[in-house]
């Protein structure tokens, strides 16, 4: 008997401050799992984001340019919302080390209780990137250190003209 599950829409949601390998690493991988993937950029971010969110869509799409079952888009509000605008069933997350775990938990379950229809996936970070976050990619440049393979060299550029003071 064939089994037709449909088309599945999945939704990787972030800050993308900016977009890093580590991220990549798991967009390219949840590329193969499901039909359609989404990049959400949260647009109203408490947290002060050192790039706009136009910024930060624009190198999210070169980054997946490759990618043809990959979309970026930004949103505002709950997570749910916009994944049921998009017909997603899917929330994709990664988890890096046991310190992501609580706040991960915490929000799938948040996420479930609000739409018990959409699972949140967690895909495990790919080792070479197990140690990254946009923060420290942020800290390291800012202070002179060498980011190369951390970051697409698109978003190293930007990440120089913005942090670096000109000679
Ligand atoms: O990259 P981040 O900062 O860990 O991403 C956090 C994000 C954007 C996934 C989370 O803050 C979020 O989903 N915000 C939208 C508001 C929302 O839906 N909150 C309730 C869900 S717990």
């Amino acid at each position: 008997m064939a089994f037709d599950r449909g088309s599945v829409t999945a939704i990787y949601p972030g800050s993308f401050d900016p977009i890093t390998n580590g991220h990549l690493d798991l967009i390219e991988r949840g590329a193969k799992l499901f039909d359609r993937l989404v990049v959400a950029i949260l647009g109203n971010d408490t947290k002060q984001p050192l790039f706009t969110v136009e910024e930060r869509i624009e190198m999210a799409r070169e980054a997946v340019r490759g990618l043809s079952n990959v979309g970026v888009d930004s949103f505002d509000g709950l997570l749910v919302d916009f994944a049921a605008a998009r017909q997603a069933s899917v929330i994709l997350r990664g988890i890096r080390a046991i310190s992501d775990y609580e706040y991960e938990l915490q929000m799938a379950l948040m996420n479930r209780r609000l739409a018990p229809d959409i699972e949140t996936v967690f895909l495990m970070a790919g080792e070479a990137y197990s140690f990254l976050s946009s923060r420290l990619v942020k800290e390291v440049i800012a202070l002179g250190g060498n980011i190369a393979g951390l970051v697409p060299p698109a978003v190293e550029a930007r990440l120089r003209n913005r942090l670096l003071p000109r000679k």
